[in-house]
């Protein structure tokens, strides 16, 4: 029986590179941890976490300057292996623009397609077009030490494209320039990730830059990737508690869980009750409830099953919004944001912080939050503050 014809698929993001169970060991130093990743062909996706995390060590090792200890690395559905920077398909833009200063910009730009005796005229055409690309047509002739930082690091991108790499890896590239001229750079880059229709892999530090550019953000803390999502799924619903308070801003509270019932669960914190969403909680469980200044209320009465009273110890006017500060009897200070027209509260005022159960994002405690709290204060320290919890001398296992 011949088959129907089938109905035109969905363009299905391709991978361009799988990164499967990779570990890095620098001596006993673990600085990643198990880490798997895909990542799509054409997409702007940012590896985002605090200094220190593991970020540059995943991107050298995509790139090939560094081998994993153990796991896989699979580009365009090749294992490398064995494959040494220059055989991958990837290029890569680092934070210190790494320019010749003794070459011109146009030199600069030739460099490797000369190194791979490209024919001269071809080289013209395309150090020319990648010129054109970052905008600095017309700067051929300059040298490195003629052009401003942004400018600079232009140069060190159009080096980048300049082999036509399939997956550019971008190191906090926009690390040294000042604030106005980042967000700039920021769009820019974005436009030129889009007309080049190339994976930018983008390492930043910078939450609200990873928030801005990015298709996804894989999220990573102390080497391991805690979430990989949209910025509105990490925004909106953090993975782990590490998340909630690293992007944007939020009110975090550890809570107990009382019970659950009809959809709703029960909570308390040490500065009161409150309620959250229902998600299967065991009672006496430990979870931490995140919800951010614009979701969160006060009232002058307290609202049924919420008891987080407190005093208003600020009112910040910030054009758009009021961001105003209260502080529960637990001395933890509660940040809500309104707009300007709605009457902020005066400050010295008693008030009850209060939220819909909609907005309350619950997070389950992780093992990964132990594990870092362990690996934060030194496993000896760790062991020190609980040594009720150690093996007893003479003790088994
Ligand atoms: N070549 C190296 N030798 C030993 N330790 C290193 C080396 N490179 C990085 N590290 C360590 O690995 C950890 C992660 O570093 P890195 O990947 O540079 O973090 P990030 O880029 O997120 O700031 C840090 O503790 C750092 O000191
Ligand atoms: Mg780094």
């Amino acid at each position: 029986m011949e088959k129907e014809k089938e109905p035109p698929a969905t363009e299905q993001p391709k991978p361009i590179v799988e990164i499967s169970g990779v570990n890095k060991f620098y001596g006993s130093n673990h600085v990643v941890k198990d880490l798997s990743l895909v990542i799509y062909e054409k997409e702007f996706l940012s590896i985002l976490g605090p200094s220190g995390c593991g970020k540059t060590t995943l991107l050298r090792m995509i790139a090939g300057f560094e081998r994993q200890s153990t796991g896989t690395i699979i580009v365009e559905g090749e294992n490398v292996e064995n494959k040494e920077p220059f055989e991958r398909n990837i290029n890569t833009v680092f934070q210190s623009y790494a320019l010749f200063p003794h070459m011109s910009i146009y030199d600069n730009i030739a460099y490797g397609l000369r190194m791979k005796k490209v024919p001269k005229k071809e080289i013209k055409d395309r150090v020319n077009k990648a010129l054109v690309m970052v905008r600095l047509e017309g700067f051929g002739q300059r040298y490195p030490s003629q052009l401003s930082g942004g400018q600079k690091q232009r140069v060190a991108i159009a080096r980048a494209i300049i082999n036509n790499p399939r997956v550019l890896l971008l190191d906090e590239p926009l690390g040294a320039l000042d604030m106005k001229l980042r967000k700039q750079m920021q769009i820019e880059l974005k436009n030129l990730q889009r007309k080049l229709g190339i994976t930018f892999v983008y390492v930043t530090h910078d939450q609200e830059e990873a928030l801005t550019m990015s298709d996804r953000i894989a999220v990573m803390n102390v080497g391991n990737l805690d979430q990989c999502g949209k910025p509105e799924d990490v925004y909106d619903r953090p993975a782990t508690k590490f998340i909630a308070d690293f992007i944007g801003e939020t009110n975090l509270f550890e809570t107990v869980v009382e019970e659950e019932k009809g959809g709703v669960a029960y909570l308390y914190c040490e500065a009161g009750d409150m309620m959250g969403k229902s998600e299967g909680f065991d009672p006496n469980e430990i979870v931490y409830v995140s919800v951010r200044p614009e979701k969160t209320k006060c009232s002058v009465k307290p609202v049924e099953n919420f008891s987080l009273g407190g005093i208003v110890r600020e009112s910040i006017y910030l054009g758009n919004i009021v961001k105003t500060i209260i502080n529960l009897t637990n001395g933890q200070a509660i940040k809500i944001n309104t707009s300007v027209d709605q009457p902020a509260p005066p400050v010295g005022s008693i008030r009850y912080v209060y939220w819909d159960i909609k907005d309350a994002v619950m997070i389950y405690t992780h093992a990964n939050d132990i594990i870092n709290q362990i690996e934060s204060v030194g496993l000896n320290s760790f062991n020190a503050a609980i040594p009720e919890l150690l093996p007893k001398e003479g003790e088994n296992g």
